[in-house]
């Protein structure tokens, strides 16, 4: 049991023994630490139920408390009880998390399931710097479930279908140069697709060719099916290069295209359910007044007062559409992977869409806790959306490119002696390491500005500064004669610095798990660097390979387990360590 959960269940059984009754009391890691090291205002919320004087509550919690060799609580201001942990308490749960693999991370899973959709970028178009917050989010959402012991499903939707097929079938006919297209791709695809974009919007006879060349794709037309089919498989190839090199993986690909052909039954489905009705020619979902106006997402608010905001899943021309096919993806995950939770991790700006989506799928009767995890934007460092200079957007590869390009440069003036292969790949660990840094120490909702000197700084709250806190730690081990093995060490922690690392060592167990209750990566994010900032602090504190044993073996199993956390904590937001740096 962690410590904190060793609180928790004390603090239960005093309150159960002033209360007499079974109530929860939560504790909390202390905001101040100078109050403490964790807290809990269990007695005033309590105290407030029961219209009782809080003060005096905490005062028989904390009388009634027993906290052993634990530490020793007080209580604080109207009826705050704090707790100061004793530093031999934190000395035993840095051994215990010594000789666990898990380094205290709790397993929560209870068996659930849950399918996680990011990235999904669309085909044909390059994944540009907006598909960069859903994959690293996404991707180290899915590390962090998993570790503390859901089963996830990971699934790339990608956009395979819809009318940006047009323009590119009658691009692929008249445009494509085959030889590029072997090369690389996407960015021959992008190019096609640019071009008759823009040629279809000065010609009118171009737009109605490729509306044309859309129409007998959906209709099953044969040389347009297998140039799609080509064309999704050169895209997919072309993303699982950058999916390597950012070593992200997917379960699954079940893009919009996979559900086409259980569109027309659902949308029958809808109808006959009175889920929905025919308007205007077209199939739509209305209200169904179960919600106030302001939370009724079928409901907007116009100039003139409240009015339908209906969602549309056939046109009136008989095509489907966006809400249609992500209810077929719903009833897919909810039957074939037994989804308990299904995450959405895609801007903010499709808010709308998802809201109007999960209540019509529980309307149809599909269970599942649903979440979007929205984010914000990605801004260039003049404050406004990042894009190129000619005004399109920064594609993915080319700011990994860049990335590790100036990794390199760092990393040669750090260590000029490092290997050219070595050097080479450490500035791909690097480089791509503090873009994903950059992404994920940020709430997910804040608008972040894109600086390169800010995430490459070796100083700075960034991911070398964590990679290279790592690299410090294992070469002290490189200095010993033989290998440390922190098993069965007994921790003597006295120094404050010491005390201080030992209690961040521990809180990793409670961090974790608790960047899923928001879905936030950003509180792991700014945890490691509290934790490398607290091993600094101790390493410039307390002597290591030239302290007196015990000091220097409880010492040692300290840099020892924050090597570990370190190393674990950036491997869940996919982040690695290099050796040598
Ligand atoms: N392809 C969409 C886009 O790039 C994102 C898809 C998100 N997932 C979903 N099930 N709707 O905007």
């Amino acid at each position: 049991m962690s410590i904190l959960e060793e609180l928790e269940s004390r603090l239960a059984a005093a309150l159960q023994q002033v209360l007499g009754e079974e109530v929860d009391g939560r504790v909390l890691p202390a905001a101040d630490l100078r109050f403490g090291d964790y807290q809990s205002n269990a007695a005033m919320a309590l105290a407030k139920q029961q219209r009782r004087n809080p003060r005096q509550l905490a005062e028989e919690v904390v009388a009634a408390l027993d906290l052993g060799d634990l530490g020793r609580a007080e209580i604080a201001g109207p009826g705050f009880i704090n707790f100061h942990v004793a530093p031999a308490a934190f000395a035993a749960a840095v051994s215990g998390l010594l000789g666990d693999p898990r380094l205290g991370l709790p397993d929560r899973g209870d068996g659930r399931t849950i399918v996680i959709d990011f990235s999904a970028p669309n085909i044909a178009k390059p994944m540009h710097v907006g598909h960069i917050r859903s994959t690293f989010i996404g991707d180290a959402l899915a590390r962090i479930a998993r570790a503390v012991g859901y089963r996830v499903v990971t699934d790339n939707h990608i956009g395979d279908w819809g009318t940006q097929f047009g323009m590119i079938l009658h691009g692929w006919k008249t445009l494509v140069d085959e030889a590029a297209l072997e090369a690389d791709p996407i960015p021959e695809l992008l190019r096609v697709y640019r071009e008759v974009n823009a040629r279809a919007k000065e010609d009118p006879a171009i737009l109605a060719a490729c509306k044309a060349e859309l129409v007998k794709l959906q209709a099953g037309d044969a040389e347009n099916t297998r140039i799609w089919q080509r064309c999704v498989e050169l895209s997919k190839q072309g993303l699982e290069k950058i999916y390597g090199r950012l070593d992200v993986r997917f379960d699954h690909w079940l893009g919009e295209s996979f559900y086409n052909d259980r569109l027309a039954g659902l949308v029958g489905e809808f109808l006959a359910a009175g889920l929905a009705r025919e308007s205007e020619g077209a199939v739509c979902i209305f209200s169904d007044g179960s919600l106030p106006d302001d939370r009724d997402p079928f409901r907007i608010h116009r100039e003139d007062g409240w009015s339908d905001n209906p969602a549309i899943i056939r046109k009136a021309d008989g095509g489907f559409l966006y809400a249609t096919t992500d209810l077929a993806t719903i009833e897919y995950r909810i039957d074939e992977w037994s989804a308990d939770e299904i995450w959405y991790v895609v801007g903010a700006p499709q808010q709308l869409h998802f809201r109007q989506i999960f209540q019509a799928a529980e309307r149809w009767g599909k269970r599942a806790e649903f979440h979007h995890v929205a984010f914000g934007s990605i801004l260039g460092e003049d404050r406004k959306l990042m894009k190129t200079r000619s005004g399109d957007n920064v594609q993915l590869t080319d700011v990994l490119e860049e990335a590790v390009e100036r990794a390199g440069r760092v990393i040669a003036e750090k260590n000029p002696e490092l290997p050219a292969d070595e050097a080479a790949e450490v500035a791909e660990t690097v480089g791509i390491g503090a873009v994903k840094f950059a992404e994920l120490s940020q709430h997910r909702m804040t608008d972040y500005v894109f600086s390169w000197d800010r995430m490459l700084a070796l100083q700075g709250d960034t991911a070398p500064y964590l990679q290279y806190s790592h690299v410090r730690i294992r070469s002290i081990f490189r200095k010993l004669d033989a290998d440390f093995d922190p098993s069965g060490v007994e921790l003597v922690i006295g120094e404050a610095a010491e005390v201080h690392l030992a209690r961040l060592l521990v809180r990793y167990g409670e961090v974790v798990p608790q960047v899923l209750d928001d879905h936030r990566p950003n509180l792991l994010a700014n945890y490691l660097l509290e934790l490398a900032r607290a091993f600094h602090s101790f390493f410039e504190a307390c002597p290591v390979l030239k302290a007196e044993e015990p000091a220097r073996s409880s010492r040692l199993a300290l840099c020892e387990a924050s090597a570990r956390v370190l190393d674990h904590g950036l491997g869940l937001l996919g982040i690695r360590c290099p050796e040598r740096m």
